[in-house]
């Protein structure tokens, strides 16, 4: 799917906003604060359901009561999402809904400048970048993980109780036991799936022989429902005296290797931006092998952090996309 116009209300500092994207590739262009960012925030809103930075109330822009967004696209489907300081509403070919529904969801590769430093982050910081992506991947994942965020969250209440019990909490580590589970099972096979391509396309970004590999860090091995319950089990006494759960899937890690070694601490500046130019080409690529869809290229504001050679790796890596570019400076095929 191609977008063809956008339309804001009232989303954050835009009263209106229109932009008609011409061809397969658009460039945003202006001083910083204009609201560039936004933009690709609406444009993400209508494509995956919710922004990546922020909730409605947020975005509703100050002194207004209501934001409204339209996304035409080229096929003739328009998606709308209004928000009026309370609910939420999507509407997708005249129907109305409090969720976008999965059937019109579409996949995009969202590249923020944050992403850059995704190595050296904090751990949360990388599974939720993975979580974000590996959920495009699969609606099953998504499902999971958000029944696991719940019930983790019931958990830790309950944890926080002094007189409990530990069958009081036994309905609750069934059900982290079974989404846990499954979802320990995902994200090793889609790291896998990230390492078989990580060298090569890193190859094609940098033109060198180093070596690249994510290693999947989790508390859980070759997990089964079963053994993560026992697990869970295990932990009563140290959960009871820290008051949260301390074993499961939501402390996994991701670690970047870089010639075998750590990449946060080895790899210099230039070549974390290979990498992560790398993770960003896998998952198009992932997405177009596992959904037959060529995902919506949302890029904030990289391209000043990049040398050419990286910025011509991305253009042509990109150039059967739709790319929706936003930037400070002009871009011409000069800088490129
Ligand atoms: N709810 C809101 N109501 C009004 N203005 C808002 C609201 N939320 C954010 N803003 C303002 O909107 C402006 C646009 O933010 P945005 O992040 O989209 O800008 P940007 O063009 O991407 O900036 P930069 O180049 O610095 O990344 C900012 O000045 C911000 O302070
Ligand atoms: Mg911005």
């Amino acid at each position: 799917m191609i977008i063809k116009s956008i339309k804001l209300t009232n989303f954050r500092n835009h009263s209106q906003y229109s932009l008609e994207c011409n061809n397969e590739t658009s460039l945003i262009l202006g001083e910083n604060g204009c609201g560039k960012t936004s933009v690709l925030e609406a444009i993400y809103i209508l494509t995956r359901g919710k922004s990546f930075r922020a909730t409605d109330s947020d975005i509703l822009k100050r002194g207004t009561n209501f934001y409204r967004i339209e996304l035409e696209f080229t096929n003739g489907y328009k998606n709308i999402a209004t928000y009026d300081g309370k609910n939420k509403t999507f509407i997708v070919q005249d129907k109305k809904t409090k969720r976008l529904p999965k059937k019109n969801k579409y996949p995009v590769v969202l590249f923020l400048p944050s992403d850059l430093n995704l190595i050296s982050h904090s751990p949360s910081r990388r599974r939720d970048y993975f979580d974000r992506i590996f959920s495009q991947f699969s609606e099953t994942y998504s499902t999971s993980l958000s029944k696991y965020e719940k019930a983790l969250k019931q958990r830790n209440e309950l944890l926080k109780n002094d007189f409990l019990t530990k069958e009081a909490l036994f309905s609750w580590n069934i059900l982290l036991a079974k989404y846990g589970a499954d979802l320990y099972n995902f994200r090793k096979n889609f790291i896998q799936e990230f390492n078989h391509k990580i060298t090569n396309i890193y190859h094609f970004i940098a033109d060198n022989n180093d070596e690249i590999e994510i290693t999947y860090k989790t508390d859980a091995t070759d997990m089964t429902d079963n053994k993560y319950l026992h697990q869970l089990e295990q932990s009563f006494d140290k959960d009871s005296y820290l008051g949260h759960t301390s074993f499961g899937i939501h402390r996994d890690d991701y670690i970047f290797q870089f010639n075998h070694e750590a990449a946060d601490g080895s790899a210099s500046r230039g070549e974390t931006r290979s990498i992560i130019l790398a993770l960003k080409f896998i998952e198009a690529s992932l997405i177009y092998e596992k959904l037959q869809l060529k995902p919506i290229i949302l890029l904030d504001d990289v391209f000043s952090e990049l040398d050419e050679t990286r910025r011509h790796c991305l253009v042509k890596n990109f150039k059967d996309n739709q790319v929706i570019i936003t930037s400070v400076e002009m871009i011409t095929e000069h800088n490129l």
